[in-house]
């Protein structure tokens, strides 16, 4: 047997020029056109999604451009194998399976010979598709980089209450000195952030009203309480829950998550439960006019512990 009769081309059954090899498609250049046409618009898509991800765009943008992505190069890769390819059928007889050097050099030949006019002769669409991966790579590392988020620096330390800070409710209306009898609780925000997510969040204070004479929950807080009002940070120093059940009877505030409870005539120190530390204390003044304010934001980070708590 010829060394030429035994490369796998022909052991299966097939000469060089053989017909099975050929495109399926009539007209190649036209199908390679087309599919160089899907993978363009495929790879806009991808970038196009990796910019809309990086603003921050709609949901619906956000899936039709990574579906538009993954539909129009998935459109190209299958047309390429389906009508670019060597059509086949191919049937390999029966042979030793290992192929001696002499197998090996031929076949290296027909892949030289062959390949480059079945293979080789479509560097664009090549180029085309490791673009739209290599994009599509680059793509899939914005979720990653961009849900890390921006780097939290202060915030974690301060809240939005300053100097000055007016108490208002959830409806924004100011908080009067005779608005509250004693035992009564409500949810105060520093005015301008009572609608706002952090707001929401941080801000989120119980204001109580345990008697109508100054009242000193600390040493050193001779004047936090005005008129009998103490008010405390409402995040939870567990894990966070809002801690917004008052239990008159024993001035307690209790968090509905894990009961801690917080004793508000002491500084709210944990009595009960695993919360490590007592609520934050906000210091308050009534101007003027009557209207309750804060006389400077927290003085510790408020909500449960963090990595950089110990700096506090
Ligand atoms: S979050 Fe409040 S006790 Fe767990």
């Amino acid at each position: 047997m010829s060394d030429e009769s035994r490369t796998p081309v022909a052991l299966a059954g097939l000469r060089a020029d053989d017909p099975h090899l050929e495109p399926s498609a009539r007209n190649p250049h036209v199908v390679e056109a087309v599919i160089a046409a899907l993978m363009v618009v495929g790879t806009l898509c991808t970038a196009g999604f990796g910019a809309a991800f990086w603003v921050n765009a709609k949901p619906w943008i956000l899936g039709a451009t990574l579906g538009g992505g993954l539909l129009f190069l998935g459109l190209g890769l299958i047309a390429w194998g389906k009508y670019l390819m060597p059509r086949g059928p191919f049937v390999e007889e029966r042979h030793p399976l290992a192929n001696d050097e002499v197998e090996r050099e031929a076949l290296a030949s027909v892949l030289v010979d062959r390949g480059a006019s079945i293979i080789k002769r479509r560097p664009l669409l090549g180029g085309l598709l490791g673009g739209g991966m290599g994009i599509f790579g680059i793509v899939a590392l914005f979720p990653l980089l961009r849900s890390l988020g921006p780097l939290p620096k202060g915030t974690l330390f301060h809240t939005d209450w300053r100097k000055g800070s007016y108490l208002v409710d959830q409806t924004g209306r100011r908080i009067f000195e005779g608005d509250l009898a004693v035992g009564s609780i409500v949810t105060v925000f520093p005015e301008g952030t009572e609608n706002t997510d952090r707001g929401q969040a941080v801000d989120q204070t119980v204001l109580i009203r345990l008697s109508n004479e100054n009242y000193v929950t600390q040493k050193g807080r001779a004047t936090w309480g005005p008129k009998g009002y103490v008010a405390y940070s409402k995040l939870c120093t567990h894990l966070g829950c809002p801690v917004g059940l008052y239990e008159q009877q024993l001035q307690m505030l209790v968090c509905p998550c894990h009961q801690s409870m917080f004793n508000v005539t002491d500084g709210a120190i944990p009595t009960f439960g695993p919360a490590p530390r007592p609520l934050p204390q906000l210091p308050l003044y009534i101007d003027a006019e009557g209207y309750l304010r804060a006389q400077a934001d927290y003085d510790q980070p408020v909500g449960p512990g963090f990595w950089e708590r110990g700096r506090s």
